[in-house]
């Protein structure tokens, strides 16, 4: 009894965001309803049709799995964010990782010292540089919808190109929804479309063949797929920079110049089942296999120092798709190791 009353808390919490679905939960709270019938209507909500019967059933123990998980981790107290359900709550965590990643490892990333240009202008890095408390390009109309890569693994495009996305609202005032696709059909070795790819390569890709098209007249496929050499440029960028590494400050003061695209350890079981609050779990390690798209910073009204994350699962994930990961934290290499790989295009 006391196990199903916290199923309905959890079930209350995480879809209290969702109208719809608030609806379904006051007849929930009456009913009492088991989880397969709480399945059942998860299974409506994400239009979910499996094949067969014992092929529901896989899912449906998958799923009561990870609603435990979720449950237990919500019930520890003093915790600075919140698990819940979304649309990938009938995955197990290989499943999931398999395709919601798409950073190319082991891949040599130049070091900052080398990159950085020190012709730039000094802004770039001048500690001294009044920064200020919060910043969130959204509300500054730098940042489109959030996206979905979907069983594709190009987070690297999606984190590239909403990085260009804010750009081209900032430098020429109007914001264009950009094209991943063209970076995965068009943008070869070392990247490689849906099996993975890095940031860098993309924005030089983009440098060096004469822009990116629109996500309209280049839309998203979800598979890799032929260059369309014709496709219209809608951007074009200089080139790119590195955020030196490991300094949460360096970092601070390019978002608060620009959305900045960074590398981050999404492997810890809480990463995929973030629902909202400020982030941090050591357990993410700091090996990069995801990358998002830095788009603001601030403070939780708790007093947490958090940085705003686009990510591309959707908007059913986090914060209506947005994570908030915790700042200034004890190591150098930030939070699930954010700040090792800051780049962001130039214009
Ligand atoms: C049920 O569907 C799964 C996934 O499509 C398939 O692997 C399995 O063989 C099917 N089982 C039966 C009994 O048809
Ligand atoms: C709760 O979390 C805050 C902030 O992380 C910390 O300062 C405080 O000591 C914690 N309290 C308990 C009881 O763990
Ligand atoms: C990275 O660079 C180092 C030294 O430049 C080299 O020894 C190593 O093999 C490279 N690794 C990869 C994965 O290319
Ligand atoms: C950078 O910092 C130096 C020393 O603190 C200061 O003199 C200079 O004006 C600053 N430059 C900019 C662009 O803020």
């Amino acid at each position: 009894m006391v196990l199903r009353v916290s199923y309905i808390l959890v079930v209350l919490t995480i879809l209290s965001l969702d109208h719809r679905i608030s609806q379904a939960t006051s007849r929930v709270t009456f009913q009492e309803p088991s989880i397969a019938q709480y399945f059942q209507q998860w299974m409506i909500q994400f239009s979910r049709v499996y094949s067969n019967d014992s092929e529901k059933q896989m899912r449906l123990e998958v799923f009561k799995k990870n609603l435990e998980y979720i449950e237990n981790f919500n019930t520890k107290t003093n915790q600075s964010y919140k698990l819940g359900v979304n649309e990938f709550t009938d995955q197990t965590k290989e499943e999931f990782l398999a395709t919601h990643s798409g950073l190319i490892r082991g891949i040599n990333i130049t070091s900052s010292s080398e990159a950085v240009d020190e012709s730039m202008s000094s802004w770039k890095w001048n500690v001294s540089n009044n920064v200020g408390e919060s910043k969130d390009w959204r509300m500054e109309g730098a940042v489109t919808p959030v996206k979905q890569q979907g069983k594709c693994s190009s987070c690297w495009a999606f984190s590239a190109i909403a990085a260009v996305e804010g750009l081209t609202k900032i430098t020429r005032g109007n914001l264009i929804s950009l094209s991943e696709q063209q970076l995965i059909d068009c943008d070869g070795e070392p990247n490689e479309g849906c099996r993975g790819g890095t940031m860098e390569e993309a924005f030089t890709y983009i440098a060096q063949s004469g822009g990116i098209s629109s996500e309209y007249a280049y839309p998203y496929q979800e598979r890799d797929g032929t260059c369309l050499s014709k496709a219209e440029p809608a951007m074009q960028i200089r080139g790119f920079q590195y955020v030196p590494r490991n300094n949460e400050r360096a970092l601070l003061e390019a978002v608060s110049m620009q959305p900045v695209s960074v590398c981050i350890a999404a492997l810890a079981e809480s990463f995929s089942h973030y629902s909202s609050g400020v982030y941090s779990d050591p357990a993410c390690g700091i090996a990069i296999t995801h990358a998002v798209t830095l788009v603001g910073y601030g403070t939780s009204p708790e007093g947490i120092k958090y940085w705003l994350a686009k990510n591309s699962w959707g908007e059913t994930w986090g914060e209506n798709g947005y994570i908030r990961l915790r700042r200034d934290v004890e190591w150098p290499q930030g939070m699930c190791g954010l700040a090792q790989y800051g780049s962001y295009p130039v214009a």
